[in-house]
C-alpha cells in the first residue's frame, strides 16, 4: 500500500487529528519508544512514538537502523523540541527486517570513501539522500529553463561513428567475436564485419547532432549521457556522465555567453528555492568539513556563494589577457605554478584554480583560446590563430561549461578538419550543413555532475552521480 501522505506532505498538511499509515526506513530507534522514520521524500525525519507496554518485545527488537516498516496512527501536535507533529502509533508491521549487527550504515558519521564502497545503500543517508534531490531538482530546472525559453529538448544517438571533439578517448561499441577478430589485409580489426560496417563508438558529446537539428529548429538542447575512456582518476571526471548541450542558430559568441550566465543562475536559483532544505543540510555539512582546515584553506559558505554567483556578472577575459594575468601573478613569481604558463599552453587545473579562486573570486568566462588547442568545430578569428571558444570557470571545479561559436564557412571547416588529421568522409553529413544553407551559430556543453558538485559543495565527482563509472570502478 502507498503512503497516502509523504513524509513532505505531512510536514506541509499537518493534518491533525488524522489516522494515517506511514511506510519508511528506520534511521534510530530511542529508549524502546521514538522512532525516527525516513520515506526519502524529504531529509526531515518523522518521530513515530511507541508505547512499549502495548507491543511484543519480539516486534520492538525487529525495529533497528535499517529495517523497513510500517506504522498505523494518528497525527498529533509534538510536545518535544525538533519536530512540529509527529505520530502516536497504534499498529507496526516489520515490512523488511535488517539485521543491526550486519547492516553497513550505523547511525553515525561515516566517511564519503567508506560509503562510496556501498553506493548501494548510501541513498539511505541524509547527505546522499539530500544530494540526489538537488541533483533532481537541477535537471528539472534545466528542462523548464529551455522550454519557457523555445528550445526544443532533442536525443542525439549514443552509439555514433564520429568523434565530436577529436580527443579519441572512446569506448568501443562492436559485437565481434573477442577470440577471432577478423582482420583486414593491413592486419587491422575489419570493422566492416561488424554490426554497423564500421566502427562504432559511445558518444562523447551530441554537439555534432544537435547543430544538425539546430539548423532546423533553430534553438535545441540535448540532455543526455556522454562517455570518455580518458584515464583521469580525478576528483572532476568519470567515465560516464551527463552533458546538457544547447545550440542555437543565429547566436553569436556574445549571445551564447549572455544565454550560459543566464541559464547557469537560473537553474542555481531554482535549487536555491525549491531545494532550500537540503541546500541547508549541504551548507552545514561543508561548514563542518571546513573546520578541520587552516583558515586560509577555507571555502566559501556553500549559500553564500550560490547567491553571490546567482546575484553577480561573471567576469569575462580573453585567453589572451587570461595567460598575461597568469604571468603577473604572484603564483608565477614565487614560481608556485607546477606547469609553465606561456601562451598557447592549455590551461591546467592549477592555473584555472587560480583566476577564479584568487584573482577574481568569481565565476569566468575565457573566451578566444589558440586554435591548435581547442576542437576542430570552432569558428576561427580574423587574427588566424585564435577561435572563438568559451570555458566558463567557477571556484572549487574549474571548467563547468565548454562552448564555442562554430565555424559555419565551408572552406574554412574544411581546411581545419584536414589539418587536424580528421577523415573527411566520416563528417560529409557534417559539411552538408555548411554547403545547404549554413548560419552562424553557437552552443555550449555542460557538465552536469560538475554543476551538481558546484551546487552541492561536494569535493568528488563520485559523490554526485548514484552509480559513477571511473577507471577500474563499474560496480552496481
Ligand atoms: O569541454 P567539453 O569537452 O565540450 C564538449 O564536449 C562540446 N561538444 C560541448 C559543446 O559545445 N556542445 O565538455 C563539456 C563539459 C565540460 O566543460 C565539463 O563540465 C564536462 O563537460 N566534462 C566532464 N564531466 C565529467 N567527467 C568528464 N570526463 C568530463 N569531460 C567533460
Ligand atoms: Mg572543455
Amino acid at each position: 500500500m502507498k503512503n497516502e501522505f509523504s513524509i513532505a506532505d505531512l510536514y506541509k498538511n499537518k493534518p491533525l487529528g488524522k489516522e494515517i499509515t506511514l511506510s519508511g526506513w528506520v534511521r534510530t530507534f530511542r529508549s524502546n519508544r521514538f522512532i525516527a522514520l525516513n520515506d526519502g521524500s524529504t531529509a526531515a525525519n518523522f518521530q513515530c512514538v511507541v508505547d512499549f507496554e502495548k507491543f511484543d518485545d519480539s516486534l520492538l527488537k525487529r525495529i533497528t537502523t535499517g529495517s523497513c516498516i510500517r506504522v498505523k496512527g494518528i497525527i498529533t501536535e509534538s510536545i518535544g523540541k525538533g519536530q512540529p507533529i509527529e505520530l502516536q502509533v497504534q499498529t507496526i508491521e516489520i515490512l523488511g527486517d535488517s539485521d543491526a549487527e550486519k547492516y553497513p550504515l550505523q547511525p553515525k558519521k561515516h566517511s564519503l570513501e567508506f560509503l562510496r564502497e556501498i553506493a548501494h545503500l548510501r541513498p539511505r543517508t541524509t547527505t546522499f539522500g539530500a544530494i540526489f534531490r538537488v541533483r533532481h531538482h537541477l535537471a528539472f530546472a534545466i528542462h523548464e529553463y529551455f522550454n519557457k525559453n523555445g528550445f526544443f529538448y532533442i536525443h542525439s544517438p549514443i552509439i555514433t561513428a564520429s568523434d565530436a571533439e577529436g580527443a579519441g578517448e572512446m569506448f568501443n561499441v562492436s559485437v565481434l567475436d573477442k577470440k577471432n577478430i577478423p582482420l583486414t589485409e593491413n592486419g587491422e580489426v575489419d570493422y566492416s564485419k561488424d554490426f554497423f560496417g564500421k566502427e562504432a563508438n559511445l558518444t562523447v558529446s551530441g554537439q555534432l547532432e544537435a547543430e544538425l537539428l539546430a539548423m532546423g529548429l533553430g534553438k535545441v538542447y540535448t540532455f543526455g549521457p556522454t562517455f570518455r575512456a580518458e584515464n583521469s582518476n580525478t576528483a572532476r571526471h568519470l567515465a560516464e556522465f551527463w552533458m546538457i548541450e544547447p545550440e542555437m542558430a543565429f547566436y553569436e559568441l556574445k549571445d551564447n555567453m549572455d544565454l550560459a550566465e543566464d541559464f547557469l543562475k537560473y537553474i542555481i536559483k531554482y535549487a536555491l528555492t525549491h531545494a532550500a532544505d537540503d541546500l541547508a543540510i549541504l551548507d552545514q555539512r561543508l561548514a563542518e568539513e571546513e573546520k578541520s582546515k587552516p583558515a586560509d584553506q577555507r571555502v566559501m559558505p556553500l549559500l553564500e556563494k550560490l547567491k553571490f554567483v546567482t546575484e553577480n556578472a561573471f567576469q569575462r577575459i580573453t585567453y589572451t589577457d587570461a595567460i598575461d594575468i597568469l604571468l603577473q601573478s604572484p603564483y608565477q613569481k614565487k614560481k608556485k605554478f607546477q606547469f609553465p604558463v606561456e601562451w598557447g599552453i592549455d590551461l591546467q587545473s592549477e592555473h584555472e584554480r587560480y583566476l577564479v579562486e584568487k584573482h577574481f573570486n568569481s565565476p569566468v568566462i575565457i573566451t578566444d583560446y589558440p586554435s591548435a588547442i581547442k576542437a576542430f568545430y570552432m569558428r576561427l578569428n580574423d587574427d588566424g590563430k585564435t577561435v572563438r571558444a568559451m570555458d566558463i570557470l567557477v571556484p572549487g571545479i574549474g571548467e563547468i561549461v565548454g562552448g564555442s561559436q562554430r565555424e559555419e564557412r565551408y572552406d574554412v571547416l574544411l581546411e581545419k578538419i584536414r589539418q587536424f588529421g580528421i577523415s573527411e568522409e566520416s563528417l560529409w553529413w557534417y559539411l552538408d550543413t555548411r554547403r545547404f544553407g549554413t548560419c552562424p551559430h553557437s552552443g555550449f556543453g555542460l557538465g552536469f555532475e560538475r554543476l551538481v558538485q558546484f551546487v552541492t559543495g561536494m569535493s568528488n565527482i563520485r559523490d554526485v552521480i548514484p552509480f559513477p563509472r571511473t577507471p577500474g570502478n563499474c560496480d552496481f
